[in-house]
Formats: structure tokens, sequence, C-alpha cells
């Protein structure tokens, strides 16, 4: 049975202190996750070794948001897979669409972080999504599975399976403008196809398809209810405790 997966994607925000606090606040819940359910918490670099050594309990974990695409080396600022690796981070959000518009990443640039996370025995987390004009055009299926095509297709069915893959369409981030299920529903299982006509049902079956746009505590229930919406990357709500535990308690 494939995860289902509440993610927290704190991006650049909260003070160290309010880090801790949202931690504590958060995991005074004790939610107790089943088998196939799990949470995981995007926090900023300068706060994971603090986040590793509060997030315990079974079937929680630590991500970082990025990592660059070359081992080691003359990159001043940048933080390598082998870095997180060191310190216990075993899941990298990678591709995120705030870090394709500002940071100009592109899908090579993408496929090679993946190689790199993969081949260090982290889980990535691999973001995509259209923005609004391909969704007004129509063309938001043929967009993404370029996305897919060009970042994941060189990997072998084992390497996929280890992918979690969220889809976030750039017209809904942190706007408040949830997709309808309908539309998340009819992606999300287009996503899969895609995965399927090229690796099979059975290894499409198995990975993990998060929702990311304004989900919240009110409509994260709703959403992970559709039959191909694995769990969700969450922004904003991830932020305050009482949305986020309500969020966790949301999954399947
Ligand atoms: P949002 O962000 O929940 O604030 O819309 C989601 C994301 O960008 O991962």
């Amino acid at each position: 049975m494939r995860k289902q997966i509440a993610a927290a994607n704190w991006k650049m925000n909260l003070t160290y202190q309010q880090g801790e606090q949202l931690l504590d606040d958060i995991l005074a819940a004790n939610i107790e996750l089943k088998d196939n359910q799990e949470v995981i918490f995007g926090v900023p670099f300068p706060y994971l070794t603090m986040a590793e050594g509060k997030v315990k309990a079974k079937n929680y974990h630590v991500s970082a948001q990025n990592c660059y695409n070359q081992k080691s080396g003359a990159y001043t600022g940048e933080v390598s897979v082998e870095m997180l690796k060191s310190i216990g981070v075993k899941h990298c959000i990678i591709g995120h669409s705030e870090r394709r518009e500002y940071f100009g990443e592109s899908n090579l640039m993408l496929s090679e972080k993946l190689d790199l996370l993969l081949g260090g025995g982290l889980t990535p987390i691999f973001c995509c999504g259209e923005p609004l004009s391909i969704r007004e055009a129509g063309t938001q299926n043929e967009y993404v599975e370029k996305q897919l095509e060009e970042s994941l297709f060189h990997l072998s069915a084992d390497d996929l399976k280890k992918i979690i893959i969220a889809y976030e369409p750039i017209w809904a981030i942190g706007t408040g403008k949830t997709a309808t299920t309908e539309q998340a529903q009819e992606i999300h299982a287009y996503l899969r196809s895609v995965l399927a006509k090229k690796y099979g049902q059975e290894v499409a079956d198995e990975i993990s398809i998060l929702y990311g746009g304004s989900v919240k505590a009110t409509n994260a229930k709703e959403l992970f209810s559709c039959a191909d919406v694995d769990g969700g990357l969450v922004g904003g709500a991830s932020l305050v405790a009482a949305d986020f535990v309500e969020i966790i308690k949301g999954l399947n």
C-alpha cells in the first residue's frame, strides 16, 4: 500500500525559537501514525539538527528544502547531499516552483539533484506543477508530463519507487485558491498514468503523489480522500500548529 503523507514546507519562515515551539506544539498532539502514514517537516537548513533532535516518533521525519546539484567543491553558500546525510537527514524537497522561478532550476538540474539524493540514500520529494497561463490554456497535463519526463525518466523502476512526487499548481500556492478535488484527482490520475505508461502500473501504484497549494485544515481531508491524492505538501498552514495537526488527522 502506498504511503499517505503530510509534509510541511516552512519555506523561509520562523526564527529558530519559533520553529522549536511549533514542533513542540505539533508533536505534543501525539498523533499516532498508521504504518502507511508519514509526517515530514521541511525546515530551513539551520534548523535541521534541532528538528532531528525533536522528531523521533514513529514515521515522523525531517526534510531539507533543497540541495545542490554538485557533489562538493567551490560553491559558496550551497549545501550538498553528503552534508545532509552526515547530519542524519533522510528527505529533501527539490524542484519547488519557487526554486524553479526565482533560482532558475531546470528539469535537467533537478535530474542531477535526484541522482545525488538517491545515490546518498535520501528520499527526494520532487515538486512539479503548472503556472496559471498553462492551466488557462488547458495544457497542464502535457506541461507536467514534460517535467516528469525530463527529470525522472532516466531512473530505474527501483529508484523511481523511492521518490515522493508533489503536484503543486503554481496558481494555488499561497494564493488561498485551492484546486478543486476534481481538478486534483484528475491530474494526479493523469500523472500516475504517465508513470504507468513508462514503468508499468504496479510501479506507478506504489508512488505517493502529494497535492500542494493552499491545503488547509478545512480542505485537507476532502483532498486526501481522492483516490490518487496521497497526502499534501503544505506551506502556510504548516506554520500554525493547530492547523497542521488537523491536516495530519486528515490522512487516510
Ligand atoms: P501553500 O504552499 O500551502 O502556502 O499554498 C504550498 C507549497 O508551496 O509547498
